[in-house]
């Protein structure tokens, strides 16, 4: 199966987690898109809050019932792809910008079902540049202050720079910010780094989720299978 049928596999896959009426979070990316047509053909009258702005004129296309997180309050399911993940499914995301978003509707979720390829899950998280949220103030001496952190809890961090749109602009995230992506190399301590980064002035959150999927649908030449944190 290539990439992208695995991708459609799985998103599909995680229907199984979806019953009529659910409060379901929304994710982002190309994963997360074969999941929201595949419940929008399902008709299962659920509520849904999207976790970015492409998700959300995805659905409402797709005739979706789409509420604030104010309204929802809680969130039953949240179906969501990654950038990377290991076997404990700590997971690094934020590839397509929408980490911030993506991370609010976690926290609230009572389940969080991670959907990839089978090119995600890797022995050690790291190789996917980590996506940093930042405000847009000082923002040369914010890559410098998030290398010199990932410095400190051992990652041979090499580089970390501005993300730049297809027109060599920065980018801007749905929530007005600037991401810097930091390449890490192997982390040797998910949890500590999130917090660290996070401790920073400058960041509004980063893209490591630690402890918040307990299961993720991996697709793979053998077909869907399912991953707990091990
Ligand atoms: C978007 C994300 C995505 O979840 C992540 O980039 C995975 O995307 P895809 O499913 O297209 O591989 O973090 O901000």
């Amino acid at each position: 199966m290539s990439a992208s049928d695995q991708k459609k596999a799985c998103g599909e896959y995680a229907m199984k987690f979806i019953e009529r009426g659910m409060k379901v979070g929304l994710g982002t990316g190309s994963t997360a898109e074969h999941f929201v047509r595949a419940l929008a053909a399902a008709d299962l009258g659920v509520k849904c809050v999207a976790t970015s702005e492409q998700t959300t004129a995805l659905a409402t296309g797709l005739g979706l019932s789409l509420f604030s997180l104010d309204e929802l309050g809680r969130v039953d399911v949240t179906v969501d792809g990654a950038d990377e993940f290991d076997a404990q499914l700590t997971l690094i995301k934020g590839g397509g910008g929408a980490l911030l978003r993506k991370k609010i509707v976690a926290h609230v979720s009572d389940m969080i079902v991670t959907i990839a390829d089978e090119s995600k899950l890797v022995d050690r998280l790291g190789a996917f540049a980590l996506p940093i949220e930042v405000v847009d103030f000082a923002p040369d001496l914010a890559v410098r202050e998030i290398m010199a952190v990932a410095a400190d809890l051992g990652c041979a961090t090499n580089e970390a720079r501005i993300r730049v749109d297809d027109m060599g602009e920065p980018f801007i995230s749905d929530g007005s910010h600037l991401i810097i992506d930091c390449a890490c190399g192997a982390i040797p301590d998910a949890a500590r780094l999130e917090a660290a980064l996070n401790a920073l002035p400058f960041v509004v959150e980063n893209g490591l989720f630690v402890g918040l999927s307990s299961v993720a649908v991996l697709g793979t030449d053998e077909g869907v299978r399912e991953v707990t944190a091990g």
